[in-house]
Protein backbone atom coordinates (compact mmCIF):
# COMPACT_ATOMS: atom_id res chain seq x y z
CA UNK A 1 0.00 0.00 0.00
CA UNK A 2 2.78 2.48 0.72
CA UNK A 3 4.73 1.97 -2.72
CA UNK A 4 1.23 2.24 -4.64
CA UNK A 5 0.75 5.67 -2.39
CA UNK A 6 4.61 6.35 -3.40
CA UNK A 7 3.67 5.72 -7.08
CA UNK A 8 0.35 7.77 -6.93
CA UNK A 9 2.15 11.12 -4.70
CA UNK A 10 5.02 10.79 -7.91
CA UNK A 11 1.88 11.00 -10.68
CA UNK A 12 0.81 13.47 -9.26
CA UNK A 13 3.48 15.76 -8.96
CA UNK A 14 4.95 14.92 -12.41
CA UNK A 15 1.01 16.52 -13.44
CA UNK A 16 1.28 19.03 -10.90
CA UNK A 17 4.48 20.21 -12.87
CA UNK A 18 2.23 19.58 -16.34
CA UNK A 19 -0.84 21.82 -15.20
CA UNK A 20 2.07 24.60 -13.80
CA UNK A 21 3.53 25.26 -17.32
CA UNK A 22 -0.11 24.79 -18.97
CA UNK A 23 -1.77 27.29 -16.44
CA UNK A 24 1.05 30.04 -16.95
CA UNK A 25 1.68 29.90 -20.53
CA UNK A 26 -2.19 30.90 -21.25
CA UNK A 27 -1.53 33.64 -18.71
CA UNK A 28 0.99 35.24 -20.65
CA UNK A 29 0.64 38.50 -22.36
CA UNK A 30 -0.04 38.16 -26.37
CA UNK A 31 2.27 39.49 -29.12
CA UNK A 32 0.33 42.23 -29.81
CA UNK A 33 -0.10 43.33 -26.52
CA UNK A 34 3.41 43.69 -26.13
CA UNK A 35 3.30 45.62 -29.30
CA UNK A 36 0.35 47.99 -28.63
CA UNK A 37 2.53 48.77 -24.73
CA UNK A 38 5.78 49.12 -27.17
CA UNK A 39 3.64 51.92 -29.33
CA UNK A 40 2.71 53.64 -26.08
CA UNK A 41 6.04 53.70 -24.71
CA UNK A 42 7.69 55.19 -27.97
CA UNK A 43 4.55 57.76 -28.55
CA UNK A 44 5.37 58.70 -24.79
CA UNK A 45 8.88 58.85 -25.52
CA UNK A 46 8.50 61.13 -28.62
CA UNK A 47 6.10 63.55 -26.40
CA UNK A 48 8.58 63.83 -23.18
CA UNK A 49 11.38 64.71 -25.60
CA UNK A 50 9.66 67.82 -26.76
CA UNK A 51 10.43 69.01 -22.67
CA UNK A 52 13.80 67.42 -22.38
CA UNK A 53 15.28 66.49 -25.73
CA UNK A 54 17.89 64.46 -24.80
CA UNK A 55 15.78 62.07 -22.33
CA UNK A 56 15.06 58.48 -22.81
CA UNK A 57 12.09 56.41 -22.07
CA UNK A 58 12.75 52.96 -20.76
CA UNK A 59 10.73 50.39 -19.38
CA UNK A 60 11.47 48.57 -16.11
CA UNK A 61 9.45 46.55 -13.56
CA UNK A 62 7.63 43.32 -15.05
CA UNK A 63 7.44 44.90 -18.90
CA UNK A 64 11.06 44.16 -19.01
CA UNK A 65 12.41 41.64 -15.90
CA UNK A 66 10.43 38.52 -17.96
CA UNK A 67 7.53 37.59 -15.44
CA UNK A 68 4.79 39.61 -17.21
CA UNK A 69 1.42 38.21 -17.23
CA UNK A 70 -1.63 39.83 -19.50
CA UNK A 71 -2.44 43.31 -18.45
CA UNK A 72 0.06 43.62 -15.77
CA UNK A 73 0.72 47.72 -15.90
CA UNK A 74 3.52 49.25 -17.67
CA UNK A 75 6.74 50.78 -15.30
CA UNK A 76 8.19 53.23 -17.45
CA UNK A 77 11.56 54.97 -16.13
CA UNK A 78 12.97 58.62 -17.87
CA UNK A 79 16.76 59.26 -18.45
CA UNK A 80 17.71 62.62 -19.05
CA UNK A 81 21.09 62.40 -20.35
CA UNK A 82 22.37 66.26 -20.38
CA UNK A 83 23.90 67.69 -17.35
CA UNK A 84 21.30 69.92 -16.43
CA UNK A 85 18.14 69.27 -16.11
CA UNK A 86 15.16 70.01 -13.63
CA UNK A 87 14.00 68.52 -10.55
CA UNK A 88 12.13 64.89 -10.51
CA UNK A 89 9.25 67.06 -8.65
CA UNK A 90 8.76 70.07 -11.72
CA UNK A 91 9.31 67.21 -14.58
CA UNK A 92 6.44 65.31 -12.75
CA UNK A 93 4.16 68.45 -12.98
CA UNK A 94 5.27 69.36 -16.55
CA UNK A 95 5.38 66.15 -17.99
CA UNK A 96 1.93 65.83 -16.35
CA UNK A 97 0.71 69.02 -17.95
CA UNK A 98 1.39 67.51 -21.47
CA UNK A 99 0.23 64.47 -21.20
CA UNK A 100 -3.32 65.74 -20.33
CA UNK A 101 -3.20 67.75 -22.88
CA UNK A 102 -1.98 65.87 -25.96
CA UNK A 103 -2.88 62.50 -25.20
CA UNK A 104 -6.20 60.63 -24.05
CA UNK A 105 -4.80 59.19 -20.65
CA UNK A 106 -6.34 59.89 -17.86
CA UNK A 107 -3.45 61.64 -15.97
CA UNK A 108 -2.49 61.94 -12.04
CA UNK A 109 0.76 63.84 -11.35
CA UNK A 110 2.34 62.39 -7.52
CA UNK A 111 5.37 65.04 -7.66
CA UNK A 112 5.84 64.88 -3.77
CA UNK A 113 5.52 60.77 -3.53
CA UNK A 114 8.83 59.58 -2.24
CA UNK A 115 9.73 59.01 -5.63
CA UNK A 116 7.79 61.60 -7.66
CA UNK A 117 5.91 59.82 -10.69
CA UNK A 118 2.97 60.27 -13.21
CA UNK A 119 0.30 58.08 -13.12
CA UNK A 120 -1.71 57.23 -16.64
CA UNK A 121 -4.40 55.25 -17.31
CA UNK A 122 -6.19 54.79 -20.44
CA UNK A 123 -9.67 53.72 -20.82
CA UNK A 124 -10.93 50.36 -21.90
CA UNK A 125 -11.44 49.94 -25.90
CA UNK A 126 -12.53 47.23 -28.55
CA UNK A 127 -8.43 46.62 -28.71
CA UNK A 128 -7.67 47.20 -25.52
CA UNK A 129 -10.27 45.69 -23.64
CA UNK A 130 -8.27 45.81 -20.40
CA UNK A 131 -6.86 49.44 -21.11
CA UNK A 132 -3.60 50.36 -19.76
CA UNK A 133 -2.30 51.69 -16.64
CA UNK A 134 1.12 53.18 -16.63
CA UNK A 135 3.67 54.72 -13.91
CA UNK A 136 6.68 57.21 -15.30
CA UNK A 137 9.13 57.61 -13.03
CA UNK A 138 12.64 59.71 -13.56
CA UNK A 139 16.10 58.73 -13.31
CA UNK A 140 15.35 55.62 -11.20
CA UNK A 141 18.18 53.70 -12.16
CA UNK A 142 18.23 51.34 -9.45
CA UNK A 143 15.16 49.92 -10.43
CA UNK A 144 16.59 49.69 -13.92
CA UNK A 145 19.33 47.57 -12.48
CA UNK A 146 17.22 44.98 -10.47
CA UNK A 147 15.24 44.51 -13.62
CA UNK A 148 18.28 43.55 -15.16
CA UNK A 149 19.20 41.34 -12.20
CA UNK A 150 15.51 39.69 -12.22
CA UNK A 151 16.17 39.26 -15.45
CA UNK A 152 18.82 37.33 -15.58
CA UNK A 153 17.37 35.05 -12.96
CA UNK A 154 14.67 34.28 -15.26
CA UNK A 155 16.96 33.66 -18.16
CA UNK A 156 19.52 31.36 -15.89
CA UNK A 157 16.63 28.80 -15.40
CA UNK A 158 13.70 29.72 -17.39
CA UNK A 159 11.41 26.56 -16.89
CA UNK A 160 11.71 26.64 -13.18
CA UNK A 161 12.36 29.84 -12.05
CA UNK A 162 9.64 31.84 -14.80
CA UNK A 163 6.94 29.26 -13.78
CA UNK A 164 7.16 29.43 -10.31
CA UNK A 165 7.54 33.45 -10.23
CA UNK A 166 4.32 34.07 -12.71
CA UNK A 167 2.04 31.38 -10.73
CA UNK A 168 2.96 32.73 -7.78
CA UNK A 169 2.16 36.55 -9.01
CA UNK A 170 -1.31 35.11 -10.07
CA UNK A 171 -1.90 33.15 -6.78
CA UNK A 172 -0.80 36.01 -4.66
CA UNK A 173 -3.46 38.37 -6.85
CA UNK A 174 -5.92 35.88 -6.52
CA UNK A 175 -5.62 35.59 -3.06
CA UNK A 176 -5.61 39.47 -2.49
CA UNK A 177 -2.39 39.40 -0.48
CA UNK A 178 -0.36 41.24 -3.45
CA UNK A 179 -0.95 44.86 -2.06
CA UNK A 180 1.13 47.21 -0.41
CA UNK A 181 -0.81 49.91 -0.07
CA UNK A 182 -3.12 47.30 1.92
CA UNK A 183 -0.20 45.88 3.97
CA UNK A 184 0.60 43.11 2.08
CA UNK A 185 3.53 42.17 -0.18
CA UNK A 186 4.80 43.61 -3.90
CA UNK A 187 5.46 41.68 -6.62
CA UNK A 188 9.02 42.36 -6.45
CA UNK A 189 8.92 41.24 -2.88
CA UNK A 190 7.69 37.63 -3.92
CA UNK A 191 10.36 37.55 -7.00
CA UNK A 192 12.70 38.04 -4.30
CA UNK A 193 11.31 35.46 -1.98
CA UNK A 194 11.24 32.51 -4.70
CA UNK A 195 14.90 33.68 -5.77
CA UNK A 196 16.17 33.72 -1.86
CA UNK A 197 14.63 30.47 -1.75
CA UNK A 198 16.09 28.34 -5.04
CA UNK A 199 19.67 30.30 -4.14
CA UNK A 200 19.76 29.69 0.06
CA UNK A 201 17.31 27.19 0.36
CA UNK A 202 17.59 24.36 -1.50
CA UNK A 203 20.49 22.52 -1.81
CA UNK A 204 22.16 21.71 -3.69
CA UNK A 205 20.63 25.39 -5.16
CA UNK A 206 18.77 26.16 -8.18
CA UNK A 207 19.87 29.36 -8.75
CA UNK A 208 23.92 30.57 -8.38
CA UNK A 209 24.44 34.13 -6.75
CA UNK A 210 25.06 36.65 -9.82
CA UNK A 211 26.39 38.89 -7.23
CA UNK A 212 29.23 36.75 -5.24
CA UNK A 213 30.46 35.56 -8.68
CA UNK A 214 33.73 36.76 -9.45
CA UNK A 215 34.05 39.44 -12.36
CA UNK A 216 35.94 38.70 -15.60
CA UNK A 217 37.90 41.51 -15.35
CA UNK A 218 38.78 44.14 -13.04
CA UNK A 219 35.71 46.10 -12.23
CA UNK A 220 36.47 50.07 -11.23
CA UNK A 221 34.59 51.52 -8.18
CA UNK A 222 32.25 53.91 -10.80
CA UNK A 223 31.85 50.91 -13.14
CA UNK A 224 30.07 48.81 -9.44
CA UNK A 225 28.61 51.52 -7.39
CA UNK A 226 25.38 53.96 -8.45
CA UNK A 227 24.31 56.28 -5.51
CA UNK A 228 26.71 54.59 -3.05
CA UNK A 229 25.13 51.10 -3.69
CA UNK A 230 27.44 48.16 -5.38
CA UNK A 231 25.23 47.50 -8.33
CA UNK A 232 27.89 44.84 -9.86
CA UNK A 233 26.29 41.49 -10.96
CA UNK A 234 27.66 38.71 -13.55
CA UNK A 235 25.34 39.59 -16.36
CA UNK A 236 27.10 37.72 -19.01
CA UNK A 237 23.96 35.44 -19.64
CA UNK A 238 25.40 33.38 -22.46
CA UNK A 239 28.35 32.52 -20.73
CA UNK A 240 26.24 31.72 -17.60
CA UNK A 241 24.14 29.43 -19.45
CA UNK A 242 27.61 27.43 -20.74
CA UNK A 243 28.91 27.44 -17.38
CA UNK A 244 26.58 27.10 -14.70
CA UNK A 245 24.53 24.06 -14.58
CA UNK A 246 22.13 23.58 -11.27
CA UNK A 247 23.16 19.65 -9.60
CA UNK A 248 19.40 20.23 -8.54
CA UNK A 249 16.84 18.03 -10.54
CA UNK A 250 13.40 19.14 -8.79
CA UNK A 251 10.69 19.54 -10.45
CA UNK A 252 9.11 23.24 -10.63
CA UNK A 253 5.67 21.55 -8.52
CA UNK A 254 8.29 19.65 -5.96
CA UNK A 255 9.98 23.35 -5.46
CA UNK A 256 6.43 25.04 -5.32
CA UNK A 257 5.57 22.26 -2.45
CA UNK A 258 8.83 23.07 -0.49
CA UNK A 259 8.76 26.87 -1.34
CA UNK A 260 4.87 26.90 0.72
CA UNK A 261 6.19 24.50 2.69
CA UNK A 262 9.61 26.97 4.14
CA UNK A 263 7.72 29.77 3.96
CA UNK A 264 4.70 28.62 6.29
CA UNK A 265 6.99 27.17 8.97
CA UNK A 266 10.66 27.13 8.70
CA UNK A 267 11.14 30.58 7.77
CA UNK A 268 12.26 32.35 11.40
CA UNK A 269 9.92 35.42 10.57
CA UNK A 270 10.71 37.45 13.70
CA UNK A 271 14.32 37.68 12.98
CA UNK A 272 15.10 36.42 9.97
CA UNK A 273 16.13 39.08 7.22
CA UNK A 274 15.96 37.35 3.62
CA UNK A 275 18.53 38.27 1.38
CA UNK A 276 19.64 36.89 -2.21
CA UNK A 277 22.89 39.01 -2.26
CA UNK A 278 23.85 37.63 1.19
CA UNK A 279 21.58 34.49 2.29
CA UNK A 280 19.93 34.89 5.76
CA UNK A 281 21.03 37.39 7.74
CA UNK A 282 19.71 38.65 11.09
CA UNK A 283 17.23 41.47 11.88
CA UNK A 284 19.28 42.79 14.60
CA UNK A 285 22.48 43.09 12.77
CA UNK A 286 20.94 45.16 10.23
CA UNK A 287 19.43 47.40 13.22
CA UNK A 288 15.84 46.28 11.88
CA UNK A 289 14.66 44.99 15.08
CA UNK A 290 14.71 47.78 17.65
CA UNK A 291 11.79 49.08 19.08
CA UNK A 292 12.06 52.53 17.84
CA UNK A 293 13.35 54.89 14.95
CA UNK A 294 13.14 58.36 13.77
CA UNK A 295 10.29 57.51 11.15
CA UNK A 296 7.42 55.25 13.01
CA UNK A 297 8.58 52.31 14.95
CA UNK A 298 10.80 50.13 12.79
CA UNK A 299 9.47 46.74 14.44
CA UNK A 300 6.01 47.79 12.49
CA UNK A 301 7.89 48.38 9.55
CA UNK A 302 10.33 45.56 9.75
CA UNK A 303 7.63 42.42 10.35
CA UNK A 304 8.87 40.61 6.89
CA UNK A 305 12.38 41.60 6.35
CA UNK A 306 13.68 41.15 2.83
CA UNK A 307 16.81 43.39 1.95
CA UNK A 308 16.46 44.86 -1.39
CA UNK A 309 19.33 43.21 -3.81
CA UNK A 310 21.35 46.74 -4.08
CA UNK A 311 20.18 49.17 -1.73
CA UNK A 312 20.50 46.90 1.10
CA UNK A 313 19.45 49.36 3.96
CA UNK A 314 16.32 49.34 2.04
CA UNK A 315 13.70 46.40 3.51
CA UNK A 316 11.71 45.83 0.52
CA UNK A 317 8.61 44.59 2.71
CA UNK A 318 8.72 47.50 5.19
CA UNK A 319 4.67 47.83 3.94
CA UNK A 320 3.23 44.83 5.33
CA UNK A 321 1.72 45.46 8.37
CA UNK A 322 1.11 42.98 11.20
CA UNK A 323 -1.96 41.56 9.97
CA UNK A 324 -0.77 41.43 6.77
CA UNK A 325 1.60 39.34 7.80
CA UNK A 326 -1.07 36.98 9.79
CA UNK A 327 -2.86 37.03 5.89
CA UNK A 328 0.45 35.93 4.38
CA UNK A 329 1.41 33.27 6.35
CA UNK A 330 -1.98 32.05 6.38
CA UNK A 331 -2.07 31.71 2.69
CA UNK A 332 0.96 30.24 2.20
CA UNK A 333 -0.06 27.62 5.03
CA UNK A 334 -3.18 27.54 3.02
CA UNK A 335 -1.71 26.39 -0.15
CA UNK A 336 1.06 24.07 1.72
CA UNK A 337 -2.07 21.84 2.92
CA UNK A 338 -4.23 21.64 -0.31
CA UNK A 339 -0.85 20.55 -1.70
CA UNK A 340 -0.37 17.93 1.15
CA UNK A 341 -3.33 16.50 1.25
CA UNK A 342 -3.01 13.89 -1.49
CA UNK A 343 -5.56 15.46 -3.76
CA UNK A 344 -5.63 12.80 -6.46
CA UNK A 345 -6.28 15.66 -9.60
CA UNK A 346 -3.37 18.23 -10.14
CA UNK A 347 -5.60 20.48 -12.13
CA UNK A 348 -8.01 20.42 -9.14
CA UNK A 349 -5.57 21.27 -6.60
CA UNK A 350 -4.46 24.31 -8.51
CA UNK A 351 -8.21 25.88 -8.81
CA UNK A 352 -8.02 25.14 -5.33
CA UNK A 353 -5.05 26.98 -5.01
CA UNK A 354 -6.26 29.83 -6.85
CA UNK A 355 -9.89 29.97 -6.07
P1 LIG B 1 3.46 43.47 -11.60
O1 LIG B 1 3.34 44.96 -11.73
O2 LIG B 1 2.59 42.90 -10.51
O3 LIG B 1 3.32 42.75 -12.90
O4 LIG B 1 4.93 43.14 -11.11
P2 LIG B 1 6.32 43.89 -11.32
O5 LIG B 1 7.35 42.84 -11.66
O6 LIG B 1 6.22 45.04 -12.26
O7 LIG B 1 6.66 44.34 -9.85
P3 LIG B 1 6.34 45.68 -9.08
O8 LIG B 1 5.29 46.45 -9.77
O9 LIG B 1 6.19 45.28 -7.65
O10 LIG B 1 7.72 46.45 -9.18
C1 LIG B 1 8.18 46.97 -10.41
C2 LIG B 1 9.64 47.32 -10.31
O11 LIG B 1 9.77 48.43 -9.41
C3 LIG B 1 10.50 46.21 -9.73
O12 LIG B 1 10.96 45.34 -10.73
C4 LIG B 1 11.61 47.02 -9.13
O13 LIG B 1 12.52 47.35 -10.15
C5 LIG B 1 10.91 48.28 -8.66
N1 LIG B 1 10.49 48.18 -7.25
C6 LIG B 1 9.28 47.86 -6.78
N2 LIG B 1 9.22 47.90 -5.46
C7 LIG B 1 10.43 48.27 -5.08
C8 LIG B 1 10.99 48.49 -3.84
O14 LIG B 1 10.37 48.36 -2.77
N3 LIG B 1 12.30 48.86 -3.85
C9 LIG B 1 13.00 49.02 -4.98
N4 LIG B 1 14.28 49.38 -4.93
N5 LIG B 1 12.51 48.82 -6.18
C10 LIG B 1 11.25 48.45 -6.22
MG1 LIG C 1 4.70 46.54 -12.34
Amino acid sequence: QQQRRLISRQRFIQDFSQCLFEFVVQLLPTTEEMAVKEDVRKLLERLIRTIEPDSRLLSFGSSANGFSLKNSDMDLCCLIDSGERLSAADLVTMVGDLLERETKFHVKPLPHARIPIVKLNLDPSPALPFGIACDIGFENRLALENTRLLMCYASVDPARVRTMVLFLKVWSKRRKINSPYKGTLSSYGYVLLVIYFLMHVKTPPVLPNLQQMPPLRPISEEESHLNGYNIWFFDDIELLRQRWKSANTDTVAELLIDFFKFYSRDFAYNTAVASIRAGLLKKEDKGWATEQSDIGTSRERNRLCIEDPFETDFNVARCVTKDGLYTIRGEFMRASRILQSRPDRAILALAQLCE
